[in-house]
């Protein structure tokens, strides 16, 4: 049997004492844990590698989301952000999902497409069927490219074409749709949409303008549902609560994009620790969102017939786990060795599940006391840490600075004090 994730106190808990537990949950090795204690964990050299005008290095806080059952099983989650609330939050509400039997996830596969724009063309709907005809020569072409992900099973798969009518006219849109394994591919996808460019050409007569991957990863989704009991979540008005909210998000693009974003938290946050392009799965969750014409959440809660509460959510994953910075960030090979995953299709089950996660809590928090009591506590317990409280101080001086209603450095530094028998 797997070690559980349930951990409690976890957050009680020094950043090396944290560090060891997550090396033993992993089997990480001593290169993961200074790679992930180091300042940056990415040196300058291999920096200046990845990007261009290198001048340093940016770190952000990593963390880890404790209590995660995915598809039975458990799951330390790694992510890096530099928002506080967000992993406690994700923590909180996975220890609740797991009362419910935590969350069971599913994907479609891992299928990108690259569009081909082609323009010019006298018969935009006769250059559809010629382009449709010659489906397997375009396949082929386009699998040439990258004989290794064919014999890993990926490659191109099929190709679909649609007339766009636009203001300069129409014109003839062909997608290329590529099982991408474990490659995040936009390179891969990329590369076969320039290389069948000039088939297109050929085949309509038309000009072909741009040869590009979509972020809107629509075939390449991810789902997760969990239940919530009522009783853990606490009560009937919390789940009532909930649903309320989401029908608030439902109803308004406003409300509905800040609904999202606090989804994408737990989403971005494991994206950056694993050295995902964050930007591709923002573009491609918010997009998707507003896929119906409509802006609508990512998730869906609702109440079943035991008074529970049931939420789920469906967001395209466009994640690798071979290529680009996941393959040389150092913390970010240690990331995908927390996670323990085996697959890309894996990790996006694990990021739709934070994501269902945290805005179970942002939900729940927001529909009772709000969220800012949350961010107090944090607040007070940084106060307390920077005026000097050690151990168990910490907690006390929090405790009474939030009682007291007065969550300032000068009554930190008194209560410090006080209850150090310094004054
Ligand atoms: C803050 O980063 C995220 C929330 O605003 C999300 C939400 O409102 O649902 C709390």
């Amino acid at each position: 049997m797997g070690k559980s994730s349930k951990i409690s106190g976890f957050y009680k808990l020094s950043p090396v004492e944290r560090l060891k537990l997550v090396k033993d949950f992993s089997n990480l090795s001593k290169e993961d844990t200074e790679a992930i204690q180091s300042l940056s964990g990415l040196k300058v050299e291999d920096a200046d590698r990845m990007i261009e005008n290198v001048i340093g290095i940016m770190s952000v806080p990593l963390g880890i989301a404790v209590n995660f059952l995915i598809n039975d099983k458990d799951y330390l989650i790694p992510m890096a952000i530099e928002e506080p609330s967000v992993i406690a939050a994700a923590s909180n509400a996975a220890r609740i999902a797991r009362i419910g039997g935590g969350f069971q996830a599913s994907n479609t596969g891992p299928v990108m497409i690259g569009q081909i724009q082609a323009v010019d063309i006298e018969d935009p709907y006769g250059g559809k069927m010629s382009i449709l005809e010659s489906k397997n020569t375009i396949l082929k072409k386009a699998n040439e490219q990258d004989p290794i992900l064919v014999k890993f099973g990926g490659g191109a798969k099929d190709v679909s074409v649609d007339v766009l009518d636009s203001f300069i006219g129409p014109m003839v849109v062909t997608n290329l749709l590529v099982d991408c394994r474990d490659a995040m591919g936009a390179n891969a996808v990329n590369t076969m949409a320039e290389a069948v460019a000039p088939l297109i050409e050929e085949i309509t007569g038309g000009k072909v303008n741009l040869r590009i991957i979509s972020n809107l990863a629509s075939e390449r989704l991810v789902r997760s549902k969990a239940i919530f009991p009522k009783e853990a979540l606490g009560g009937e008005d919390v789940v009532v609560g909930v649903v309320a909210a989401y029908a608030f998000a439902a109803a308004d693009p406003y409300r509905c994009a800040t609904h999202n974003k606090g989804i994408m938290n737990g989403v971005s946050a494991v994206a950056l620790a694993t050295g995902q392009d964050t930007r591709a799965l923002e573009a491609g969750a918010h997009s998707f969102a507003a896929i119906s014409g409509e802006y609508l959440p990512l998730t869906t809660w609702e109440q079943n017939e035991k008074g529970d509460l049931v939420g789920t959510i469906e967001i395209p994953m466009a994640v690798g786990l071979i290529g680009g910075a996941t393959a040389v960030h150092p913390v970010a090979k240690a990331c995908k060795k927390i996670l323990g995953i085996k697959s890309a299709v894996e990790l996006g089950e694990v990021m739709a599940s934070v994501g269902l996660a945290q805005n179970l809590a942002a939900l729940r928090a927001l529909s009772s006391d709000g969220i800012q009591k949350g961010h107090m506590k944090l607040h007070a317990r940084n106060l307390a840490i920077s005026a000097g409280a050690k151990g168990k101080v910490i907690d006390e001086v929090t405790t009474k600075m939030i009682e007291e209603q007065k969550v300032r450095f000068d009554r930190a530094k008194e209560l410090v004090d006080e209850i150090s028998g310094k004054s």
